[in-house]
């Protein structure tokens, strides 16, 4: 059986159905901005990398790197990504993993785009509309291409930054596995980031393997400052919390560093590739910890407009696993059948784990507001996320809004568990 995600052979036959009766994609195009255009040129190619511990990888590269070059705009400005296919033989596209691009430019090969074959081009554009931390990576069978190396992080700056974030030090950490190793910004070894007592760090957490990776914070207290670049409304202080992150998912944490020594942010299910804060002595390193809720973290808007919320259609995922198959549903891919929404609607969803590992849903897309986690309302900040961490027997609602048109996908960010059938389609009629 052929269960694979965004593959060549789904391209040619299954995910064609799906389009037939819906939007195509082609004809929805990037909105409208009076903000500067931002141009980059991303070459994928085979390369040979040389890594910091001495070894080469085979990697499929974005400019000879792996992650790709960091992309650096500012909410408001249109960017415009050339993307170029030297020598990839089985094409690639690139996925804006987080933000709301117009279907056309949402880089699904079989759906929204064919896959750029070597020695082709595709130019993306799309508007930078809400700041945050993102990520981009191929999504021609992903689950192959990501772990090669084709990703990197986007970052959208706020228009006006908050005179709170002014002077703080804005660092990104990608965390990728390229074939069996763990690298942080391409580095098999962590990272170290300067600073003085009493600087604040921003530290942009991103998965972009495909397990969780539970982060523990050691030497300062510190803030979970957004979720999936969506800001905590005000988020309170943690101290010996430790911070699960699903494949996916971005967390950006505030530090202070202390009067003396170091703050370590570790990974802690490897032990390795350790983010170092400051300078001076070593912080005593914490073993465990309790685990980070949002369920009660900071605290809820006034006049929260969901108050107010009435779905207008409502759908239920069960996550979960038969033999090797990763289903929906009891279903894998092919089988199972679209999301169907209108425009305009509210849509609520229900995730079930029913097992078979960690499953970070990921909508493409939209941006989804988590409601309740195993049947308890949200009680702190608002939480708006484009991947959900699941974990077994867990159950959460969700729910987003109906506003951008097109052909979607859903599916669990373990892109092995994608492929082996845990995607979906969400489709406007
Ligand atoms: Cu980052 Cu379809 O995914
Ligand atoms: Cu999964």
């Amino acid at each position: 059986a052929d269960h694979l995600h965004s593959s060549g052979a789904v391209s040619a036959t299954g995910m064609h159905d799906h389009s037939a009766t819906a939007v195509p994609c082609e004809a929805i195009v990037a909105g409208e901005t009076s903000g500067p255009v931002r141009q980059f040129d991303l070459t994928a190619a085979r390369t040979v990398l040389q890594l910091d511990n001495g070894k080469t990888a085979d990697a499929w590269t974005f400019n000879g790197s792996s992650p790709g070059p960091e992309l650096r705009v500012k909410e408001g400005d249109r960017v415009v990504v050339m993307l170029r296919n030297k020598d990839i033989e089985d094409g690639v596209t690139i996925h804006w993993h987080g933000i709301n691009v117009p279907c056309s430019q949402d880089g699904i090969a079989g759906v929204t785009q064919n896959a750029v074959q070597p020695g082709e081009q595709f130019t993306y554009t799309f508007v930078a509309s809400a700041p945050g931390t993102y990520w981009y990576h191929s999504h021609q069978m992903s689950s192959i291409q990501a772990k090669k190396g084709l990703l990197g992080t986007i970052i959208v700056e706020p228009k006006e930054p908050s005179a709170q974030l002014s002077s703080v030090k804005d660092v990104s950490a990608l965390y990728q596995q390229l074939g069996s190793t763990f690298l942080l910004n391409g580095s098999t070894k962590g990272l170290n980031v300067q600073g003085d007592a009493g600087d604040q760090v921003r530290l942009r957490l991103t998965n972009g393997g495909n397990e969780t990776i539970n982060f523990s914070v050691d030497g300062a207290p510190f803030q979970v400052f957004a979720m999936d670049g969506h800001d905590v409304h005000e988020p309170g202080l943690l101290d010996g919390v430790l911070i699960p992150i699903g494949a996916g998912q971005r967390y950006d944490l505030l530090i202070r560093l202390p009067e003396s020594g170091k703050v370590v942010v570790r990974n802690q299910s490897a032990k390795s590739l350790p983010i170092t804060l400051g300078s001076g002595s070593d912080p005593e390193p914490s073993n465990g910890g309790e685990m980070f809720s949002f369920v009660d973290y900071g605290t809820p808007m006034q006049d929260d407009p969901l108050r107010k919320l009435k779905p207008d259609r409502s759908f239920e995922l069960k996550l979960g696993q038969s033999l090797f198959v990763n289903t929906i549903n009891g279903r894998s891919f092919h089988e199972i059948p679209s999301m169907t929404v209108k425009e305009g609607e509210s849509v609520l969803i229900t995730l079930v784990n029913e097992g078979g590992g960690d499953h970070p849903f990921h909508f493409h897309g939209h941006t989804f507001r988590v409601l309740s986690k195993n049947g308890i309302p949200l009680k702190g900040s608002p939480v708006y996320l484009d991947t959900l961490l699941t974990k077994k027997d867990e159950i959460y609602e969700v729910y987003l809004e109906a506003n951008n048109p097109g052909l979607w996908m859903a599916h669990c960010h373990n892109l092995g568990h994608a492929s082996m059938g845990m995607s979906m389609m969400l489709n406007y009629e």
